[in-house]
């Protein structure tokens, strides 16, 4: 069994939908974390996070186009109570 050693925390995994992104949602998922799948792709991160509640726990996907500057401001907002508890 995979150790909970991301309990209680969230991961916001930018290009979360596929690829590299989509395997480190998959794997902090079973590892016990809440996953914000944000991708360009909303279909895809849908799919993703879909994926995720199926295998293994909380997953919101997110149409978000990232960027290295200015920090896109993800977190804020009230969506964020879909992962609580
Ligand atoms: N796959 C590899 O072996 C490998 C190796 C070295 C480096 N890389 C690099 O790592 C990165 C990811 O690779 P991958 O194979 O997972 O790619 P991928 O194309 O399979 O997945 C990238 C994901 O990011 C999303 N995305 C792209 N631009 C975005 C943006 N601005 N904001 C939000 N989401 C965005 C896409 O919609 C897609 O879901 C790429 O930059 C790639 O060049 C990949």
């Amino acid at each position: 069994m995979t150790p909970k050693r991301l309990k209680d925390k969230v991961a916001i995994v930018t290009g979360g939908a596929q690829g590299i992104g989509r395997a480190y949602c998959l794997n902090m998922a079973l590892e016990g974390a809440k996953i914000v799948v944000a991708d360009v792709n909303l279909e895809a991160a849908k799919k993703t996070a879909t994926e995720i509640q199926k295998k293994a726990g909380k997953s919101l996907p997110l149409r978000q186009t990232c960027q290295t500057s200015p920090a896109p401001r993800l977190w804020q907002g009230k969506r964020w109570s879909a992962l609580a508890g």
